[in-house]
């Protein structure tokens, strides 16, 4: 399975994620070569909007089979009185995906192994796939995991892209298993996906700063099909 996944991080109002799907589906809708490529092929395009326009995302494209929903984050807590929270319990059939352990969230917010731990269990208790970010072979892998994301800090949001070579050196260092999907995230856009992607080490791209902006997404789209 390949994946393209969005990440619009907290960059997005609801009248540019209104405009943004209705771009995106008039470029698939006008596309219909690709349309069919997407239909045909294993790719999921996980779009993973902030927690309160998640419905709203799903609903404006849930009659294309290779779009699916997901999550920036979940809570590590499963239910109760905590205010601002949002659970894998409550988003439960609603998503399919979750993003755990981003970077931004480890330095920004103070996210430990163990709360990442707790946010997997989450996951697999409420039929969430977690989608684990990696900043290097420090971080834990685990086995309950996947879809593995590395993501050098380095690279994210940097405009400087980790050269291909270098992200199958770290794959090796983080000993992915073949049953695990690899994905790379860092400066990764329509202008550079597919020398990682011919590599055919690599099985997607979590992405950013591209994801902003629906023709540069869609290209991606077009480039790893
Ligand atoms: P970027 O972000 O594509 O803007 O580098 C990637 C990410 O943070 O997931």
């Amino acid at each position: 399975m390949k994946y393209l996944i969005a990440n619009w991080k907290a960059q997005m109002t609801f009248s540019q994620i209104q405009e943004w799907t209705r771009e995106f589906r008039q470029q698939i809708d006008e596309n219909s070569q690709l349309k069919n490529k997407l239909t045909d092929n294993p790719i999921s395009i996980i779009l993973c909007p902030p927690h309160p326009f998640i419905l709203y995302v799903k609903d404006q494209l849930h009659d294309y089979p290779f779009i699916k929903i997901g999550a920036q984050d979940i809570s590590t807590i499963e239910e109760g009185k905590f205010t601002g929270e949002v659970t894998a319990k409550a988003l439960q059939g609603i998503i399919d995906y979750s993003i755990i352990g981003h970077s931004e969230r480890r330095s920004n917010f103070g996210e430990t192994e163990k709360h990442i731990e707790q946010k997997i269990q989450q996951c697999q208790k409420y039929n969430i796939e977690p989608i684990l970010c990696v900043r290097d072979e420090k971080d834990s892998m685990y086995p309950a995991v996947k879809i593995l994301a590395f993501e050098p800090v380095s690279a994210i949001g940097t405009g400087k892209n980790m050269d291909p070579l270098q992200v199958i050196e770290m794959k090796k260092k983080l000993a992915v298993s073949p049953e695990n999907s690899f994905l790379y995230g860092g400066s990764a856009d329509e202008t550079n996906c597919a020398g990682y992607y011919k590599t055919g080490e690599i099985d997607g791209f979590l992405v950013g700063n591209a994801s902003l902006n629906p023709t540069k997404f869609f290209e991606m789209a077009h480039n790893i099909v």
